[in-house]
């Protein structure tokens, strides 16, 4: 007998983020197409979490596959060092030309944590070489995620995620971040406490720190927790007036995901670094990019290889992730992608106003295409049983929604259709009715 994929999955491989001993087995996906996955057995799933976040126009967008499927007959990979090609060269230059100066240099990786692993060096080494050896410190936002790998993990440890790597991370000093929501009114006395005891921080540490790292607008992985600009601004000034290199990680953020294409824009912060991945390549391939400033450029230069960044990866700038970025941002044009997400932020305002009057559903918050609600008053961890049960009820009717905690949030690719984000709201509100006993008081 032939086995199934599920059996033969279950034999072989471990999957991400999962407990496998307790977890169901996992859904074979035979396809997708715009915001639809389609399942094995013939059902269709709205994909209300891009896939991780990744997602941009929509999957198995055509001419995405398209320009993949041209540049895999032409030149499928090649070592980057000493060598270089098309795509690598034109998309850094369309994403210089989509940044503020003096953003200058693009450094290619593989993902997202490889971005900040990335922009985490090139600040340490920064400082080493240009002769300053006592800043050995980072800063970071309390609760913001960066990834997986040691360096994202030490900057990110406060978002809950890293519990037995504890004692292996390096020195962080996190930073109050400032959440704001719809209806909110204490923000700017909250924003006035978190500031006061950053300038604390950096009356004592400005002198020693590194790099300063933040989400910018958004935290995703903690919770979809949205700042002002004006926060993010104001934190941001203070950090280039101790001379601190800024870093805004726009995994998450970048690519459009809060209604411009970085979230740095609204802020009209300019930083030293910024990590990009998820969206770069419209979510079709692993790909990241780490741009750093003209200023942090310079300082490696000279005629000794060891002031050079000696760091790189197997695939950094594969052809094929360059290509379909190329394509990605060739559709922010052809698709209108800025004035689509704008259409879904505003049917989710209009969405969060009715849904945010259900007993318990608090902090209503939305930017570009996210929309979030927290169910009930207190913070929770990841695992919490209210965020398993939404899922399972908004998965029967058809919704990918990956609650964390007791938040909830929908995230569509943009090019989700009127009719379908409103059977996702509508769903999701349904969901929320039902299991109200679980988080209303
Ligand atoms: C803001 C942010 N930075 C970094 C990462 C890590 O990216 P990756 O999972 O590609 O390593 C993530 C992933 O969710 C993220 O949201």
């Amino acid at each position: 007998m032939t086995e199934s994929l599920v059996e033969i999955d279950q034999k072989y491989v471990w999957h991400p983020f999962t407990q496998e001993h307790t977890a169901p087995p996992p859904l074979p996906v035979a396809s997708a197409l715009g915001a639809k996955l389609f399942l094995e057995d013939g059902r269709e799933i709205l994909d209300m979490a891009c896939s991780w976040w990744v997602n941009v126009h929509g999957h198995s967008h055509p001419k995405i596959a398209a320009a993949l499927a041209k540049q895999a007959a032409t030149l499928e990979h090649v070592i980057f060092a000493g060598f270089t090609h098309e795509p690598a060269a034109r998309l850094a230059e369309s994403i210089i030309k989509a940044m503020p100066r003096p953003l200058s240099r693009v450094f290619y990786s593989d993902n997202g944590s490889t971005a900040v692993e990335v922009a985490l060096k090139m600040a340490w080494q920064y400082w080493r070489n240009t002769g300053v050896t006592n800043r050995r410190l980072f800063l970071a936002m309390q609760g913001g995620y960066h990834g997986d790998t040691f360096g994202a993990m030490a900057v990110g440890r406060t978002s809950g995620y890293y519990g037995p790597f504890d004692e292996l991370l390096c020195e962080v000093v996190h930073l109050p971040f400032a959440p704001t929501w719809i209806g909110d009114n204490a923000c700017e006395r909250r924003e006035a406490m978190a500031l006061a005891r950053i300038d604390d921080v950096l009356e004592r540490h400005g002198h020693e720190a590194a790099a300063f790292l933040a989400e910018p607008l958004v935290q995703g992985a903690s919770g979809m927790n949205m700042c002002r600009p004006e926060f993010l601004r104001a934190v941001c000034e203070r950090m280039q007036a101790h001379s601190i290199p800024v870093i805004l990680d726009e995994v998450m953020t970048g690519f459009g995901r809060t209604g411009t294409m970085f979230a740095m824009e609204q802020a009209q912060v300019v930083p030293d670094l910024v990590c990009l991945s998820k969206g770069i390549s419209g979510g079709f391939l692993p790909l990241a990019a780490t741009v750093a400033s003209q200023r942090i450029y310079e300082a490696f230069l000279s005629d000794s290889f060891y002031t050079a960044f000696a760091h790189g990866h197997s695939f950094t700038a594969n052809p094929l992730g360059c290509a379909a970025g190329l394509a990605s941002l060739k559709l922010f044009e052809e698709e209108h992608t800025l004035e689509r997400i704008a259409r879904i932020t505003e049917s989710n305002l209009a969405w969060l106003a009715e849904v945010a009057k259900l007993p318990g559903v608090t902090r209503p918050r939305a930017l570009g295409s996210i929309a979030a609600v927290t169910l009930g008053n207190e913070p929770s961890d990841y695992h919490a049983e209210i965020g398993a049960a939404v899922k399972a009820k908004c998965f029967a009717r058809g919704l990918l929604i990956r609650p964390m905690g007791n938040v909830v949030y929908l995230m569509p690719p943009a090019c989700i259709s009127p009719e379908d984000l409103k059977r996702a709201q509508d769903g999701l509100t349904e969901v929320l009715r039902e299991t109200a006993h679980l988080y209303a008081s």
